[in-house]
């Protein structure tokens, strides 16, 4: 038998941690700084797994099997180079950001350079390629609005240049789900610093008045759904309307597995508390799908995603 190679250092058994804080680990995660190296993942494991922030992830207890993949080095910058002559001249910049740059640091640095278009994402814990993928967004926007071009990589190793016309970005989704994204090309306006902070202030005050930002959750478990019928105090057949509400006319607010919860400040967030596992979460997810599919005959989708050894 050949010897197979470790495609780079590969750690054991090592925690995936994510923003619910419950969850199994990965039997082997690796760490690839070059688009080498992440090449050399692809080879070894072309079923591997990328975490991004885990802000939108739930890891079963059991954990998974396949390469968990953690983007680092050249993936965590930034080039924003053209940047002084472009602002100069007031023209939109697009500004190369690695795949596991943070979200929420790039919408500060972005509007300090007096660069905008980013502040409707305030509030949404994410790594830029994650974001770009599940084209995060909410009230205020949606990140595949300002994308230009993606950078990824596919599970040959292949080297893909994607431009915004071939992505179809829609509700939560881009089609780019099979890919690994390794940059995101994002279309940046100029605008003055201040106003661009007052912004993504405004933006912010009103995710903290209406979500449990501070408690441990994937943000919204489920996708808002598009009603196939008038439901009376909700919305008109073919809108589509909010889970949360959905969730807290069905009465959810508050149910609890184990140490899961129906956040009692807005449905859709299921909230982990100390103890508490993934099991429970699953279980609750079950039961408030369950709940409103009998209170309005609505069928929920997941938006959170689960990985298990079975999925
Ligand atoms: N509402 C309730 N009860 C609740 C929650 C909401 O009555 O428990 C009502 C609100 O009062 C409001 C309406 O439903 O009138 C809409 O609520 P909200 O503004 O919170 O928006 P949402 O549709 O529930 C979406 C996104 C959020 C995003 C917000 C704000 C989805 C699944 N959710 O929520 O995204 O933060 O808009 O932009 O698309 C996420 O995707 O993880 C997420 C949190």
């Amino acid at each position: 038998m050949p010897l197979v190679s470790e495609p780079i250092s590969v750690e054991r058994d090592a925690p995936i941690p994510t923003w619910f804080g419950v969850g199994g680990r990965a039997d082997r995660l690796a760490r690839p700084a070059t688009i080498d190296e992440l090449r050399r993942c692809a080879e070894s494991d072309p079923a591997l797994r990328v975490l991004g922030d885990g802000a939108n992830l739930l890891v079963d207890d059991g954990g998974v099997g396949e390469l968990v993949v953690v983007l680092g080095g050249e993936f965590a910058a930034v080039r924003w180079e053209e940047e002084k002559a472009q602002i100069a001249k007031r023209k939109a910049q697009t500004v190369l950001v690695g795949a596991a740059v943070k979200l929420p640091k790039l919408i500060v640095e972005a509007g300090r350079r007096g660069l905008g278009g980013l502040e409707g994402l305030g509030g949404i814990p994410a790594s830029v390629g994650g974001a770009a993928v599940m084209n995060a967004g909410g009230r205020f926007g949606q990140i595949g609005d300002a994308v230009a071009r993606v950078h990824a990589v596919d599970r040959s190793g292949g080297l893909h240049a994607i431009e915004r016309d071939e992505i179809e970005f829609g509700y939560r989704r881009s089609g780019l789900d099979g890919l690994i994204l390794t940059s995101v090309e994002l279309r940046l306006t100029p605008g003055d610093p201040a106003a661009l902070r007052e912004r993504l202030r405004d933006v912010m005050a009103y995710k903290k008045s209406t979500q449990p930002l501070a408690d441990r959750s994937a943000g919204c478990a489920f996708r808002n759904p598009t009603l196939t019928r008038d439901l009376e105090g909700i919305g008109r057949r073919g809108e589509r309307v909010s889970a949360g509400r959905l969730i807290d006319r069905a009465g959810c607010k508050g149910l609890r597995v184990g140490g899961a919860e129906v956040s009692p400040a807005h449905g859709n967030f299921l909230v982990a508390h100390a103890g508490g596992a993934a099991r429970d979460v699953i279980a609750l997810m079950e039961q408030v799908r369950r709940r409103v599919a009998d209170a309005f005959g609505v069928a929920l989708e997941r938006e959170v995603v689960v990985w298990s050894r079975e999925s």
